[in-house]
């Protein structure tokens, strides 16, 4: 037993490593980048091929899009969201490029984001404008602002009449922070500015319901934190928009209208989505409050033993912002992977020399090391990477 009681929560999970499929030489210590699905998921996902594979024609003809609305509604309980209004995408990427490119956007009009978003998105949000003649804006926030510094510093960046979209992350990537999204939501409606939510980490992660974000859109992955298939997210979208949301590419099911002609996308395999009410099973079988609490405790054991051999001092060890947060980041020494390129330089030595995967990121001219905490994670896979890592990085 290689698990502890840390500030009442008992962390690591014994046995349950067996339950994935993943390598015992690496410690894996950043689920929040692409997940991990669990065997039982992978075996069903297996099945459902062999279904498709036995009989293609009765497979895409004969159901189909009927089994892919179950799934779609089953998905949307558990989150919380109006099924009416939740469309199956394969990323959160895609939805919030769907998004995006349904708005037409013109010239004089303007989409706002923070500096703590996601890349992809961000370029997403580039090419958009640079297609459209609309120009984006970027609003900092400080990485120890409170909630409500962050509301009004949302409030005073935007511009009625002229942003056409704000975009906000629900727990951000490159700072692993739980923003006060509702109360966001709320700023820009008085407004009348519609909020995109980035959602990509929230199912299975927060309990917040999709409901009470009262976002125009929502997107969240359910393959990194609800143990679906990759490819499986929500983009939920709010009643007045849906007939104008369309889909990146225009498919058989077009003129069935929200949310099918967003989900058939051609021949492609749909059996990650059909296959992903078993991540949930598993998700609820472990307990869902139990492995929230346990991911967020060994996420934050994580920080003050790797930040603690780093020489960091634990008022300077960021906070997440909610209490099932199960990613933290861990300030690196000034000077180290300052750039994306460091970033991903020290990222791949960390995994070539330790035997380790984390998440580093440049972020505002710092470099920093965000750790997760899953089910499979226990305290000494930290602990080790605590004694190893100061050594790796005084060789850089
Ligand atoms: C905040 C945020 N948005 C979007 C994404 C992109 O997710 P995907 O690659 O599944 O589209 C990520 C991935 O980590 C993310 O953290």
């Amino acid at each position: 037993m290689s698990g502890r009681m840390i500030e009442g929560v008992y962390v690591g999970w014994d046995n349950i490593r067996e339950c994935f499929s993943l390598d015992p030489s690496v410690s894996h210590l950043n689920h929040g980048s692409f997940g991990a699905v669990p065997i039982v998921v992978q075996r069903a996902q297996q099945r459902l091929r062999d279904e498709m594979e036995a009989n293609p024609l009765r497979f895409f003809t004969q159901g189909l899009v009927d089994r892919i609305a179950h799934t779609r509604r089953h998905l949307a309980t558990f989150l919380g969201a109006d099924p009416d209004d939740t469309a199956l995408v394969g990323n959160a990427t895609t939805g919030a490029a769907v998004v995006l490119q349904s708005l037409a956007l013109g010239p004089g009009d303007e989409v706002v984001t923070t500096d703590h978003g996601y890349g992809a998105v961000g370029l997403s949000v580039e090419r958009e404008c640079a297609r459209t003649g609309a120009v984006s804006r970027t609003l900092p926030v400080p990485l120890t602002a409170t909630d409500e510094e962050v509301v009004e510093i949302v409030r005073a960046g935007l511009r009625p009449g002229r942003t056409r979209l704000l975009i906000v992350d629900q727990i951000t990537s490159p700072t692993a922070r739980l923003f006060p999204t509702a109360a966001i939501v709320g700023v820009a409606r008085e407004h009348g500015i519609p909020v995109l939510v980035d959602a990509a980490h929230a199912p299975g992660m927060l309990p917040t319901t999709v409901a009470s974000v009262g976002a125009d859109f929502w997107v969240g992955n359910l393959h990194k934190w609800a143990y679906a298939p990759r490819g499986t997210a929500a983009l939920v979208v709010a009643e007045p928009w849906r007939e104008r949301i369309q889909p990146l590419v225009v498919s058989w099911e077009q003129g069935s209208g929200y949310p099918t002609r967003l989900e058939w996308q051609g021949t492609l395999d749909y059996t990650g989505w059909l296959a992903a009410p078993v991540g949930l099973f598993t998700l609820r079988s472990l307990g869902v409050d139990r492995v929230r609490a346990h991911n967020a405790a060994l996420a934050a054991y994580g920080q003050r033993v790797v930040g603690d051999a780093l020489g960091v001092a634990p008022a300077d060890l960021p906070e997440p912002g909610g209490p099932t947060v199960a990613m933290r980041l861990v300030p690196l020494p000034p000077g180290v992977a300052t750039t994306m390129d460091a970033a991903r330089e020290l990222r791949a030595r960390i995994a070539d020399r330790l035997s380790v995967e984390v998440s580093i990121a440049a972020w505002n001219g710092r470099g920093y090391l965000r750790l997760c905490g899953q089910v499979y994670n226990t305290p000494d896979e930290y602990d080790r990477l605590a004694v190893r890592l100061p050594t790796l990085l005084a060789r850089a």
